[in-house]
């Protein structure tokens, strides 16, 4: 797919573990172990240019030059299906915020449906990463995009796991500066608008809801 701001992963454990994400035996359990897997992996890459300050330190035998994280990080999972995303990346970055924004797809026009948002008036992170496994037709991520620039959050990242080029085309259009950090892009939308071959739905999958 092409775009300068689009990132697919070609780690092999990303490709080996998105194939069993995408099998239909795989399991409620599995498919969340591999979502959580998945989410660091992902979250691992798109979080290669935090800002560091110098932090030195002793150790035992003298002082050390160090770094530590300069910004404060939002991690803002798409509800519900970006929940899956968000306790393997806040293990590697356990000083995260985690900011939750609930959108649903209307069934009949696709749109997203804002229901929940607890955001302060004054933004407390300097970068967000949303979190949400599947981009269709991208109405949801740029949603969520909206969301945080109007809050006031500058730097934002997508991470998600399997994207369809439409839903591609319309975020990065709506929002060139914003990342996309992917494990696939799929081949096309369904009329329905369901990735092909994509997962199926990542939310019933993931909490045995189908
Ligand atoms: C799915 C998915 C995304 C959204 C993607 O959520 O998890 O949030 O649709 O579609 P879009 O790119 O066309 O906006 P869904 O509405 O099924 O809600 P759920 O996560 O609660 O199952």
């Amino acid at each position: 797919m092409a775009g300068h701001n689009v990132f697919v992963s070609a780690h092999p454990l990303v490709k080996h573990k998105l194939t069993l994400l995408r099998d239909t035996r795989t399991e409620h359990k599995k498919f969340r172990e591999l979502i959580r897997e998945l989410a660091m992996l992902l979250g691992y890459e798109a979080m290669a240019d935090l800002q560091l300050m110098q932090h030195d330190v002793i150790t035992p035998l003298g002082s050390a030059a160090g770094y530590k994280l300069q910004e404060e990080v939002g991690l803002v999972p798409i509800l519900r299906a970006g929940l899956g995303m968000v306790d393997g990346i806040h293990e590697m970055i356990p000083g995260a915020q985690v900011w939750h924004l609930g959108f649903y797809r209307d069934e009949r026009t696709l749109r997203p449906v804002a229901y929940y948002n607890k955001l302060p008036v004054e933004p407390t992170v300097q970068v967000c990463l949303v979190l949400d496994p599947m981009l269709a037709t991208g109405g949801s991520a740029v949603a969520a995009i909206d969301v945080l620039k109007a809050w006031g959050v500058s730097r934002i990242k997508f991470v998600g796991l399997i994207a369809a080029p439409e839903g591609i085309e319309v975020v990065t259009r709506a929002h060139p500066d914003v990342p996309l950090h992917l494990a696939a892009v799929d081949d096309h939308l369904n009329e329905h608008g369901f990735i092909v071959p994509g997962l199926g739905d990542a939310g019933d999958r993931q909490f045995g809801t189908a």
